[in-house]
């Protein structure tokens, strides 16, 4: 694991252009989403780049980010700079979190294992998306002695979320985060428009393929009297297709079984369940002695009754404007969530990310660690693995040199004194 200085980043980008090497990736965020854009099929591109309605809860996210300014301060001796932060009793190199992504397959073949390998070396946690086109054992083992995280989805079959716990503890998972603005899938018009969901077509259902209980579930289905069954067209062998090739075991037997169409809809039966409580919190707490964060907390009241229910960290995230549409900036929401737990819970930030500025600023506000999604699916598509390790090291080199610029020495110690607020202005 190498997590170089923004400086040394730097140099070896320049340096290798003095050689005639490219960058792999382009080094801003504008730029890097129209590549990023290039590399995708129509689908996939809307699936990751979109959000949920007019998609003013994205535009949000950025804005939110634009009400602040970082107010710099000179001659402080910069020189040294730390950017590790603690969590859980452990040291974390660097402030950044790997956020979990589902249906990576989308974007390029290395998938989860193009991220997993990409965080292991810059000593990035992982988190293993519920919804990830690759099994958790397979990425946890690809990448061992790594931080390895599990998020979960609560399915509406409790066996299942006991028998997920249990497979992430079991193969090394440092922490558990359970998904909560997820209950139902948010209205997401440019995903509609192409009547295009990846589940239903068999992807990005690996930890459930892999799971003996969903197994069970399924030949439960199995067993049940038949629904009636599609008319034959072009476009249903197709989805039949690709549900076969993104099914465990051989091709040519999940061809004549029915187990790939079973999954599917058993998948699509028990993925989530909105009748769920803060009550319901005590059976995964019943079986974990792992921290468990919540993920998509926005309200401060929340927070706290997150805390009074025994959660150990929370996660202020608005699922990157794919959920609720005209949902709270996720930035906005920072400052109230900290002021509610104090220092009795760790806060984590997403939502927005897009530079090492960014990150100053969710720090400053009172995050412990910022949690990075779109940018490395982005670096992902472009160039797999190393695609997705070159966004990643270039947001912590900015990062690096945002920290210095600014007069700061730790990330760990940045506060609101850092920065001045800028007038919003309604448009
Ligand atoms: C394509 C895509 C898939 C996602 N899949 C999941 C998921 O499986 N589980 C989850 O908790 N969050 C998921 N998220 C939300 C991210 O974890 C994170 O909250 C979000 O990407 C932050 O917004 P940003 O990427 O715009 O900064 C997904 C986000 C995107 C863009």
């Amino acid at each position: 694991m190498t997590v170089s200085s923004g400086r040394e980043t730097q140099s070896a980008i320049y340096r290798g252009g003095a050689l005639g090497h490219s960058p792999v990736v382009p080094a801003g965020w504008a730029t890097l989403e129209a590549a990023a854009e290039h590399t995708m099929t129509p689908a996939a591109w809307a699936y990751v780049a979109g959000g949920s309605g007019s998609e003013h809860t994205m535009r949000a996210n950025a804005a939110a980010f634009d009400a602040w300014h970082i107010v710099p301060r000179m001659l402080r001796d910069v020189s040294r700079r730390d950017l590790s932060i603690q969590l859980f009793g452990k040291t974390y190199p660097t402030p950044v979190i790997a956020a979990p992504i589902g249906v990576l397959e989308l974007v390029h073949k290395d998938a989860d294992l193009g991220i997993a390998r990409a965080a292991s070396r810059l000593g990035i946690p992982y988190v293993a998306s519920n919804q990830a086109s690759i099994a958790l054992e397979e990425t946890f083992a690809a990448t061992p002695g790594s931080p390895h995280w599990f998020q979960l989805y609560w399915s509406s079959s409790d066996d299942l979320v006991a028998s997920l716990i249990r497979r992430a503890e079991a193969a090394g998972a440092e922490a558990i985060v359970i998904t909560l603005d997820t209950h139902m899938l948010g209205w997401r018009p440019r995903d509609l428009d192409l009547a295009y969901l990846p589940f239903a077509h068999g992807l990005g259902i690996a930890q459930y393929t892999h799971d003996p209980i969903f197994q069970r579930l399924v030949h439960e289905r199995a067993a049940a009297p038949k629904s009636s069954t599609p008319r034959v067209t072009p476009a249903v062998i197709r989805t039949l297709l690709d549900m076969t090739r993104h099914y465990p075991g051989s091709f040519w037997s999940n061809l004549r079984s029915a187990d790939p169409r079973l999954a599917v809809d058993t998948f699509l039966e028990v993925f989530s369940r909105s009748s769920l409580t803060w009550n319901n919190l005590r059976f995964v707490r019943e079986r974990t002695k792992l921290p468990i964060l919540l993920k998509g907390i926005q309200h401060p009241d929340d927070a706290r009754l997150a805390v009074e229910h025994g959660m150990d960290g929370v996660i202020v995230s608005n699922h990157g404007g794919r959920q609720l549409d005209r949902a709270i900036g996720s930035l906005d929401a920072l400052p109230a969530v900290v002021d509610a737990v104090g220092d009795r819970i760790p806060v984590l930030f997403d939502s927005g990310i897009r530079s090492g500025s960014d990150i100053l600023i969710a720090l400053a506000l009172g995050a412990t660690s910022v949690l990075v999604g779109r940018p490395y699916v982005y670096g992902l598509s472009i160039a797999g693995a190393a695609g997705a390790e070159a966004v990643l090291r270039n947001l912590l080199a900015e990062f690096d040199l945002a920290l210095g610029l600014a007069g700061h020495t730790s990330a760990s110690s940045l506060g609101p004194d850092a920065l001045a607020v800028r007038r919003r202005e309604h448009s």
